[in-house]
Order: C-alpha cells, then sequence, then structure tokens
C-alpha cells in the first residue's frame, strides 16, 4: 500500500528518486506552485483552484500518455523536492515531447535540476522513443535556460505563449537522440 500512496517508481539518479505523483504530493505541491519567487516566469504564484488542477492534469496526462511530471524525491531525505518529467506540448502545428522541470527554491543551485532533466531526457529517448526533446523557456528564465544547456539542448524556435492573460515570448530549446 504504501507504495501505491507514493505512486509508481519511474526512474533512479545517483541522488535522486522519481515516482508519479499523488494526492499525497499536494503539500509538496503548494510550497512549489505557490511560492511568488519559484512562479516568477509563470506570473507568480498558484491559487489552490490551479494548483489542484495542475495535479489533476498530470494524474489525467498519466493515463493518457503514460507519463508526465513526476515527483522527484532526494534519496537522503524521502522527501519531494520537486517535479521533472516529460509531457505532450503543443508547438506551431504539431506536438512535441517536453522536458520540465519545477524545484522548490531550497534545493536550488546544487545540480538536482539538471540530473533529473537529463534522466528525463534520456528516457524520452530510451524508454519512449522520442527522436527530439524539447524545452519551452520564457526569454526571462535564465535559470532554465542553463538546464536545457546543460542537457546538451540549442535553441532552434522562438514563439510565443498566452498564458494568464499575458504574452510570454519563449525559445524552444531540443536536443535530437543521438543514433548509432
Ligand atoms: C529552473 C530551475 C529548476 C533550475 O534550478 P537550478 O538549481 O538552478 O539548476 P541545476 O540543477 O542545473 O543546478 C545548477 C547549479 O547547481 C550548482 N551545483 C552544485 N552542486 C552541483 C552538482 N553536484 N552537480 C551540478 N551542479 C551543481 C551549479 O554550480 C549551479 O549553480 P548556479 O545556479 O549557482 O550557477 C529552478 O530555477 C526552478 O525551479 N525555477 C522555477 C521553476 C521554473 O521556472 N522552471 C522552468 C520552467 S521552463
Amino acid at each position: 500500500m504504501a507504495e501505491t500512496e507514493r505512486g509508481r517508481r519511474i526512474l533512479s539518479t545517483d541522488r535522486l528518486e522519481l515516482r508519479e505523483m499523488t494526492r499525497q504530493d499536494l503539500p509538496a505541491l503548494r510550497s512549489i506552485l505557490q511560492d511568488p519567487a519559484t512562479m516568477t516566469h509563470y506570473e507568480g504564484a498558484f491559487s489552490e483552484d490551479m494548483v489542484e488542477s495542475w495535479l489533476t492534469r498530470m494524474l489525467q496526462r498519466y493515463r493518457d500518455d503514460g507519463y508526465a511530471l513526476w515527483a522527484v524525491e532526494l534519496k537522503d531525505i524521502g522527501e519531494m523536492i520537486g517535479q521533472c518529467g516529460i509531457t505532450r506540448q503543443p508547438q506551431a502545428e504539431t506536438t512535441v515531447d517536453e522536458v520540465g522541470y519545477l524545484f522548490h527554491r531550497d534545493h536550488w543551485h546544487h545540480g538536482y535540476a539538471t540530473e533529473a532533466a537529463r534522466a528525463c531526457r534520456d528516457f524520452a529517448f530510451n524508454q519512449l522513443g522520442v527522436e527530439t526533446v524539447w524545452a519551452h523557456v520564457r526569454d526571462t528564465n535564465l535559470a532554465s535556460m542553463n538546464v536545457a544547456i546543460r542537457l546538451g539542448m540549442t535553441v532552434r524556435t522562438r514563439f510565443v505563449k498566452h498564458y494568464r492573460g499575458v504574452e510570454m515570448p519563449h525559445l524552444g530549446f531540443a536536443v535530437d537522440r543521438e543514433h548509432d
């Protein structure tokens, strides 16, 4: 039962464990999505309703696509410190696979986002058979651009997202699967 409550295990890295989120993760999710500094590039902290629908959307994506953002736990303390994973995202006239990462502010600057995102990039290539992994980054979000660069990504395109009533210029970073 404990395994079910914690959500299905997906992958692990040296320091991190990635697993599906469950409703038990709402407090940890709130501490990330309701922190104004963390959510600067999403136009501010989420309301309770927005946190609920964020989680509901992820649980639906697990069912529909088999993947979405997962909970990232620090193995040392066994606590959720962030979210990272792969989601299907619209881009121009098509849909692409995007790596996403949002971490609790207490756990920035330790390399955890890059460690988790690298593992998700490789999961997309090796388990999902994806040819190109994208990262959609708002043009103000330098920390996120640096994660994309650490994943070996380059800028491929620019586009504008309309979110929370705001026009947000974005850069489309991507990396292609290597073939033997
Ligand atoms: C984007 C975000 C996840 C980046 O987090 P981050 O901690 O800066 O990213 P990394 O995991 O790559 O960590 C790199 C830092 O850890 C340091 N570091 C320390 N120990 C390290 C280790 N063992 N290995 C690698 N880096 C290490 C690096 O020197 C670097 O430091 P710096 O940021 O001071 O230059 C974080 O800023 C965030 O959650 N932002 C809010 C949500 C968001 O905007 N998400 C992106 C949406 S597109």
